[in-house]
């Protein structure tokens, strides 16, 4: 039997906080944990928001500091200035086909930025404070991608799977696990990894499958399904994974990882359609009905894992946790809110850098059907 005893959460650093499950988790966390200051270390890239921090519930406990993950100085003044007992580290280069056209970057943030990160709280908590290490906490925030791409027939994913990358986000994922789990077994720095799928909901920058698929339907333009479609994901809504994150930050074991999932398995192809349907119902007067019409096969993705599945058994049965929302009512949500928001949408769509990156992604893949 597990001893549930929960690790009192003070002051969290939260990397990435402008960015989509960060200022997720900045929005839950507020309203979850009363006592709890999060100071929030974001570069604010393309991908970081800081309209996503607006409506937050108390924002005398939020500390936003603009800065690199990677500027190691910065991260040890943080450490000490606000004795940070507790880390969450999202920030990260996350989308697949950014990696395939500047996996550099990918190295520099996901891989260096984590040994940054977990150099500055070994300095601080183990070398300069001789923290008990049952105080702290260095909680890695990972994904399904490093295990690699299931065959039909193959169980999901365990904590046990090994690892194999396919890409090179996933690559750097992994890279940046490995060092995570180092730091533990090298010098007993108390950390867990979570290993989560594909995430959905508000404030999801509109380059991921869902929200890209959501803004176009809604605009009338293509919606760019790549190769044949039947590819799988596991698919989990935000929140779920925020809810998954706070049980492990208070029960979860130094040392541990965590397979996160929404046990469902649906191909690309049934998320678009389902998503179609919901707008034809969400947008009744649409001069786009029915937004099933704007499917367009494309060029697959280099090297495109086929599936994956998690199996979650273990935080379940060890931390008590299995998601709250079904994909049908989690999409709806999800569809709600890129429909009452078009200011947060219009703001990106309409900057150069979007619609370069839409050119650079898009144009030349031709439609395959
Ligand atoms: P995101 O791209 O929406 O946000 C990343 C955030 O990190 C942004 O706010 C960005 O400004 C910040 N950032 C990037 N480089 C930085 C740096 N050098 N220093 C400081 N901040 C920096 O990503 P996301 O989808 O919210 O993913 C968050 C984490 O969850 C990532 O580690 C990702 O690998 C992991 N993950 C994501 C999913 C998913 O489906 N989105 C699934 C599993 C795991
Ligand atoms: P994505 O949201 O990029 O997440 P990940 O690659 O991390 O799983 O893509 C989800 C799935 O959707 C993936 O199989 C690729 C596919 N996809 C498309 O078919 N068309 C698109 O325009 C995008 C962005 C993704």
């Amino acid at each position: 039997m597990t001893d549930l005893t929960e690790k009192p959460i003070k002051n969290i650093l939260v990397t990435g906080g402008a960015g989509f499950i960060g200022s997720n988790f900045i929005h839950y966390i507020l309203y979850t944990e009363p006592q709890a200051v999060i100071i929030n270390l974001d570069a604010l890239t393309y991908a970081g928001r800081p309209e996503n921090l607006a409506g937050l519930p108390d924002t005398s406990r939020h500390i936003f500091i603009h800065g690199d993950i990677g500027n190691q100085k910065l991260v040890q003044q943080i450490f000490r200035k606000y004795a940070i007992d507790s880390v969450v580290h999202f920030a990260a280069e996350s989308h697949v086909d950014r990696s395939i056209h500047d996996p550099g970057q990918f190295v520099q943030t996901n891989v260096m930025g984590t040994y940054s990160l977990l150099e500055s709280a070994r300095q601080y908590w183990l070398v300069e404070k001789d923290i008990p290490v049952s105080e702290v906490r260095f909680h890695h925030i990972s994904t399904d991608e490093v295990f690699g791409s299931l065959s039909p027939h193959d169980p999901p994913f365990s904590e046990t799977t090994p690892y194999a990358p396919n890409s090179p986000y996933a690559a750097s994922k992994a890279a940046s696990d490995h060092l995570v789990r180092a730091y533990w077994h090298t010098y007993g720095l108390p950390i867990t990894i979570s290993n989560c799928s594909n995430n959905y909901g508000p404030r999801q920058f509109p380059e991921k499958l869902i929200p890209l698929m959501i803004v176009n339907a809604q605009s009338g333009q293509p919606l760019p399904v790549y190769g044949d479609g039947k590819q799988i994901r596991d698919w989990l809504y935000v929140e779920d994974h925020c809810q998954a994150i706070h049980k492990i930050l208070q029960l979860g074991k130094p040392g541990e990882t965590y397979n996160i999932g929404g046990n469902n398995q649906p191909t690309n192809l049934t998320i678009v359609e389902l998503l179609c349907d919901i707008i034809d119902e969400c947008l009744p007067q649409s001069h786009f009905l029915p937004h099933k019409q704007l499917i367009q096969f494309v060029a697959d993705r280099p090297g495109h894992d086929r599936r994956y599945a998690m199996d979650t058994s273990k935080i379940q049965r060890e931390l008590h946790w299995q998601p709250q929302h079904d994909l049908q009512g989690g999409l709806l949500r999800t569809i709600e809110w890129y429909l009452s928001n078009s200011g947060w949408v219009e703001a990106i769509s309409k900057h150069g850098d979007y619609q370069s990156w839409l050119q650079k992604n898009y144009q030349g893949r031709g439609s395959e059907k």
